[in-house]
């Protein structure tokens, strides 16, 4: 069961790191092009912000119930933050993807109630700005915490 979810939250990353990217850019495409917003913009920001919800709450359940890591950092969480593996995974992992997922769903919202003109800046920053937290908190291979970019 563990290793399933940790395998589907290690290959999800992609889904999400593209949607992101895929918003990131049409927002950006559409603010410096000043082109007019589109269900495609509005298609982008729903993908990016679904993909990252789900991941979200498999990476809560894993954090909770299912990681060893997380579960037995909860026993002693002070000598938990002395090390920088465990702290990654009961702090750093989880406060960047969460500070993530909010910007990306303050993006999302804001995005839809601008004004026709700040449509696709407002997507553009917010986006960027959530993918940026995101690619920082992602245990990239060669971190003391990191993990392979295709697990199997
Ligand atoms: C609140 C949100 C999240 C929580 C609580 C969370 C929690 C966790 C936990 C507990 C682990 C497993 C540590 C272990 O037992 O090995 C993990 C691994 C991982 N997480 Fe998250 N996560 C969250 C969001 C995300 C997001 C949004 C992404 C990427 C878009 C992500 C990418 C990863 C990756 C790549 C791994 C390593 C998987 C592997 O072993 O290959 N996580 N996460």
């Amino acid at each position: 069961m563990y290793s399933t979810v940790l395998l589907l939250h290690s290959w999800l990353r992609w889904a999400v790191i593209l949607a992101g990217l895929f918003a990131l850019v049409r927002g950006m495409g559409g603010w410096s092009g000043v082109r007019a917003w589109t269900r495609v913009d509005e298609r982008a920001g729903f993908w990016f912000v679904a993909t990252l919800d789900l991941q979200v709450l498999i990476g809560l359940v894993l954090y909770f119930f299912l990681s060893p890591l997380t579960t037995g950092a909860f026993e002693d969480f002070g000598g938990a933050m002395r090390n920088s593996v465990l702290r990654f995974w009961a702090v750093e992992h989880t406060f960047g993807m969460i500070v993530g997922a909010a910007l990306a769903h303050i993006g999302r919202v804001r995005s839809r109630r601008a004004p026709a003109a700040r449509k696709h800046r407002t997507a553009a920053i917010f986006y960027g700005l959530a993918l940026l937290a995101i690619l920082v908190s992602i245990p990239w291979p060669g971190m003391p915490a990191g993990r392979a970019l295709f697990g199997w």
